[in-house]
């Protein structure tokens, strides 16, 4: 079967370089969305130029032009959006509208993966403060997606490892503290944590595959679903060492938000989501 041919936006960013690789790899046509927003971040052209050496093809375009995003989603059969959520810099997730309507107007799209890589949405909706507009809006770009009959899969991967699981699950550690370690409550409630490059990976495996289509995909890995205990046991294995523990209930937990920027308190929202 011939493989289809992927755009990709948000190339440069977190999860979307790995998926970048992993089209790649995977042997697809990856065509990468270049902004001319980048045109000074030497960073971004560099990493750029490098997946072009590659073999990607770099197609100019900006989400503000919508012909330019019209021109560039007619040269291929597939669009995986990686746009940025709320974690650093502000949410942009409903800067994919501008995608979505420049997909329905192309017309030729088999399959569209908006930028979600996390908990399933679906089942958000009750979700309140800061950072809650990251759940939201990507509900908000389903409905757009299913409104304009848009061939999709949704990726559901629930937690990045770099970011949850190197740290202990302590927000907003990403390494592990060397003596201690603070518990969300007694520590024993489950989260799933995936390897960021298998979630590109397996990302890029569902656009060719027909059981996906119009579906959402969940990456739960069996062995990758641990409590806080369990990953902090694992780490005093590899260690040898045996951490101090101390525990943190929902309120003490969600007082850190005080005082703090939005982009913190989305942090510690998500966190308390995640383990209470
Ligand atoms: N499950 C988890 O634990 C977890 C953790 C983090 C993120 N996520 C999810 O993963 C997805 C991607 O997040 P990320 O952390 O990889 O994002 P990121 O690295 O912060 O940014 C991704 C890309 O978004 C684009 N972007 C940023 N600002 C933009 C703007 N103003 N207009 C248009 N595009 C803009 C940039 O694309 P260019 O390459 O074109 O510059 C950037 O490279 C999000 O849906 C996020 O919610 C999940």
């Amino acid at each position: 079967m011939e493989k289809s041919k992927v755009l990709i936006i948000g190339g440069t960013g977190y999860i979307g370089k790995r998926l970048v690789k992993a089209s790649l790899s995977l042997g697809h046509e990856t065509y990468l969305l270049k902004r001319p927003e980048n045109s000074l971040d030497i960073d971004k052209l560099q990493l750029l130029m490098s997946f072009k050496e590659q073999g990607a093809k770099l197609v100019t375009a900006s989400l503000d032009d919508h012909q330019s995003l019209v021109n560039a989603v007619k040269q291929v059969d597939v669009v995986v959006s990686a746009i940025a959520g709320v974690q650093h810099r502000g949410h942009y997730i409903l800067q994919q509208l501008k995608l979505i309507d420049a997909i329905k107007e192309a017309g030729n799209i088999k399959r569209f993966l908006p930028s979600e890589f996390g908990t399933d949405v679906a089942r958000m909706e009750h979700v309140s403060g800061p950072g809650k507009e990251m759940w939201h809006d990507k509900i908000e770009v389903r409905k757009a997606i299913e409104e304009a009959k848009i061939p999709f899969t949704y990726i559901s991967s629930n937690c990045f490892a770099g970011y949850m699981l190197a740290g202990l699950c302590q927000f907003p550690a990403i390494e592990p503290h060397m003596d201690s370690v603070v518990l969300y409550g007694d520590g024993n409630v489950k989260g799933i944590f995936v390897d960021e490059d298998d979630i590109a990976t397996y990302t890029i495996k569902t656009i060719d595959d027909p059981r996906t289509l119009n579906k959402t995909v969940y990456i739960r890995p069996p062995e990758n679903i641990l409590c806080q205990r369990e990953v902090i046991q694992i780490w005093e294995k590899l260690s040898n060492k045996e951490l101090q523990k101390s525990s943190i209930s929902a309120q003490e937990f969600l007082g850190f938000m005080k005082g703090e920027s939005y982009e913190m308190q989305s942090g510690v929202n998500h966190y308390y989501h995640v383990w209470f």
